[in-house]
This record gives structure tokens, C-alpha cells and sequence, in this order.
């Protein structure tokens, strides 16, 4: 099988050297990739929200299968073209991406579905906005209603930092949802879905905001880790049962059935799991430590889901032990991260050794010297038999590395390792 992988960050790094270790893969095509990708796969530019592009390159390089990483290119329809273009493609449609691209949308499939999930109000103007924030708080949640990789959320205590960031994303012409503040851990369940067809992945927990001990602004994702000690075994069929299946079922019967990877982001209340987002494709840095794990081959995996076989396939079997991603970032990330500085120690990511660096914003310099190129520069990911050496994997790896201003959080999975967190 010849696999086009869509997508630049350390999320489609893992997802190229998961699919490395599936024998009936025998070529991988990645676009636009990066300077570690392209250390596994033939890279290729391509502009990832064209349709009419990415389906030429897999026509180009006789893909049988493509896999479109970030939501951007879904929520525009790539995924449809490439379909269309007679070629099976891991990845929802425009219209099933809605769950992503509109929290509106969202909002009305889990009503219509059941499901848990935050009281929210959309204000559109600014003259909406102090009466609305009023039936909120005393935590006041401001998202911007359509894609701003987890950048656009703001989580306080503090109403006027709530007005402020509400007030700037309606000055840029963004329609801005407040929700009731989620308690409970949070708890990233990827699913597989074709369809009504549900296959859960392992349960991973992110770590959203830039500092350490959860301070700081909001990013990307800074680390991630799986599987969750402290989560109940029947946790995570409880949430497919009652989030998941509610809600691929409510868009079959829409019309607008679900193919890909539906990420559920939840908070894990006292009433059960709760929706703080829908996410509809692999979430960054999780799937670097879920895939780590991973011992069934992925391409068969995402080509069943792509093909509507996903019922067919033997659930996916994973290694014991636990998973570390922990995120390098850039000076001045996730306000305004610096480019251009040199790195050292990355070295190889071909490694089956106890930690892998992958890589997301990095490219190579005329000179050969490899370089910052994003906010969220590499993940490392360590393994290990349980958090604590997966930990230790991660960190010792990171120690080699060097990037001028460069900064990571040092407390990835570090509250479950010390019993801070649980239901
Ligand atoms: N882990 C956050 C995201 O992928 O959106």
C-alpha cells in the first residue's frame, strides 16, 4: 500500500513512523512534511488547503491511501476531493469537519444526540457581550467559534480578562462562545470511526497551557501522556457509549456520516464525561505517545476506516507501559515564536530506542544546520514501563537537545505520578 501523509507537524512525524512499521506498507509520500520527515519519507510540497493539489500529488504518486493530518484542509474539503479524485482518503468530509470547524454545529448534534456538554451562548457583537458575560463565571471559558488551534481559548477567573480576549476576537470579526466552566480531569479519547462504527484508541491527558502546574496561556498542547493510571478501565467505554456512538450515529442520520478519527475532548465530571470539545482528527502532541504505543499496523487501521471496513478489522493491540510527549517550543511561543535558531542533539528520529524526537517546526538551513521553523518546534517522546520511566525516557532525551530560548514544561504526567489527579 503507497500512503500520502497531509500535514507538517510532530503529529504527522508519528503518524509516518507508525505507518513505517506496517509491513503492507511499502511507500510513503509525505506533504509538505518537514526536516524530520523527511528523514522516513519522500517529501513533497504541496499547499495542504488545496483539494485540486492534494489530489494530484496522490494521483501523482499513486496513492492508494491518504491521510489528511490537521483540520484545516478537512474543514475545506480536501478530504471530499480527494474521494472524488477515485482515492481512499482517511479523513471526514467538509461537512462531517463541521464537528470541528463550527462549535455551533457541535453544540447542535450533542444536543440532539444527549451528550454532556458545557451551556454556551455565541455573541456575535460587542454590544452583546457584558449581559452575556454576566450569565457566566465565576471561571469564565471564551473560545473563538471557529479554528484557532487551541490559541483562541482563554480559561479564567478573572472577568476582565474574559472581556478583554472576548472583545479582541470580535474586534478581528470572530464570533465568540462562552461556556460554563467543565470540572474534572481532562481526558483525550481518539476514536475511530467509519460511520456507527466506534474503535477507541488509548486515553491520553494533554497539557494545554504554556507553564508549569497549568499556568500560563493557553497553546497547542505543551505534553501528553497515556495510557491514564488514575482513569477507571470502564471509563473509556463509558465514554463511547454515552459521547462517541450518540454522536457518530446523530451524524449518519443527519446525512453527514463520520470517516476518520473523532477526537473527544472531555472533562470527567462528578455526572460522568462531559464534551469540552470535538476535535475531527488526530490531536497534537497525544497522538505521538497513543501511536508510540501502537503494535497493530496503523495502515490497516486508517485504510479500513478510509473504506468503510472498520467492522472487519481486529481491534487495535497495544504494547504495555506508558507514554511521554513532552514539547520543545520556541522563545516567545505561543505569543510570537522566534525562527531561525540552530538545534542540536536532535540527532536521528529512526530509533526504536526508549525515546524518539519527532519533529514539527524545524527546517534545514542552507548550511545543513537544522533550524526552528514554528512555535511547537520537536516532541520527544519517551516509553517505559510505567509513567514514571517513560518520564525519565522523555526528559533524559530532552537534556541532549539545545535550542537558544528554547523552553518545555518539566511536569508532564507528573501530577499522575505523584497521585494528584483522579476521579
Ligand atoms: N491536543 C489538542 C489538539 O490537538 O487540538
Amino acid at each position: 500500500m503507497r500512503v500520502l501523509v497531509i500535514g507538517s507537524g510532530a503529529r504527522e512525524h508519528a503518524l509516518v513512523l507508525a505507518l513505517r512499521r506496517d509491513p503492507a506498507v511499502s511507500a510513503i509520500v509525505a506533504a509538505p512534511g518537514n526536516a524530520g520527515i523527511a528523514q522516513h519519507a519522500q517529501v513533497r510540497p504541496v499547499d495542504p488547503s488545496s483539494g485540486e493539489s492534494v489530489a494530484a500529488l496522490a494521483r501523482e504518486a499513486a496513492a492508494d491511501l491518504v491521510v489528511i493530518g490537521p483540520e484545516v484542509p478537512l474543514v475545506l474539503g480536501v478530504a471530499d476531493a480527494v474521494r472524488a479524485a477515485g482515492i481512499a482518503c482517511f479523513g471526514p468530509s467538509a461537512a462531517a469537519a463541521r464537528i470541528e470547524g463550527s462549535k455551533a454545529f457541535a453544540k447542535d448534534v450533542m444536543a440532539a444526540a444527549g451528550v454532556r456538554t458545557a451551556h454556551s451562548e455565541i455573541v456575535d457583537t460587542p454590544a452583546e457581550l457584558d449581559a452575556a458575560l454576566d450569565r457566566f463565571g465565576p471561571t469564565w471559558v471564551v473560545k473563538d467559534d471557529g479554528l484557532a488551534a487551541g490559541k483562541g481559548v482563554v480559561v479564567t477567573p478573572d472577568r476582565s480578562d474574559a472581556r478583554g480576549h472576548a472583545a479582541e476576537l470580535l474586534e478581528q470579526g470572530h464570533p465568540v462562545l462562552l461556556e460554563s466552566f467543565l470540572d474534572g480531569p481532562e481526558v483525550s479519547l481518539f476514536c475511530l470511526v467509519d460511520g456507527e462504527t466506534v474503535v477507541p484508541l488509548l486515553p491520553a491527558q494533554d497539557h494545554k497551557r504554556v507553564g508549569d502546574g497549568d499556568t500560563g496561556p493557553n497553546t497547542g498542547g505543551m505534553g501528553a501522556y497515556t495510557p491514564l493510571p488514575w482513569l477507571p478501565g470502564s471509563a473509556v467505554e463509558q465514554i463511547v457509549d454515552e459521547v462517541v456512538a450518540p454522536v457518530a450515529a446523530e451524524l449518519v442520520r443527519r446525512g453527514d456520516s463520520f470517516s476518520g478519527l473523532l477526537y473527544a475532548g472531555l472533562a470527567m465530571g462528578e455526572a460522568g464525561p462531559a464534551v469540552v470539545e470535538f476535535n475531527c482528527r488526530f490531536g497534537d502532541p497525544e497522538t505521538q505517545a497513543v501511536l508510540s504505543l501502537l503494535e497493530s499496523p496503523l495502515g490497516e487501521l486508517l485504510y479500513a476506516t478510509a473504506t468503510g471496513t472498520l467492522a472487519d478489522v481486529p481491534a487495535p493491540r497495544w504494547r504495555g507501559g506508558s507514554a511521554v510527549t513532552v514539547v520543545l517550543a520556541a522563545e516567545y511561543y505561543p505569543a510570537r515564536p522566534r525562527s531561525g535558531d540552530v538545534i542540536t542533539g536532535a540527532g536521528d528520529a529512526a530509533t526504536d530506542d526508549a525515546a524518539t524526537v519527532l519533529h514539527a517546526g524545524t527546517a534545514l538551513r542552507a548550511d545543513g544546520a537544522l533550524i526552528s521553523a514554528g512555535g511547537r518546534v520537536l516532541s520527544i517522546v519517551g516509553t517505559g514501563a510505567d509513567l514514571v520511566a517513560a518520564r525519565e525516557a522523555a526528559y533524559d532525551r530532552l537534556a541532549g537537545i539545545k535550542l537558544t530560548g528554547g523552553h518545555y514544561r518539566s511536569d508532564i504526567g507528573l501530577a499522575a505520578v505523584e497521585g494528584r489527579i483522579g476521579l
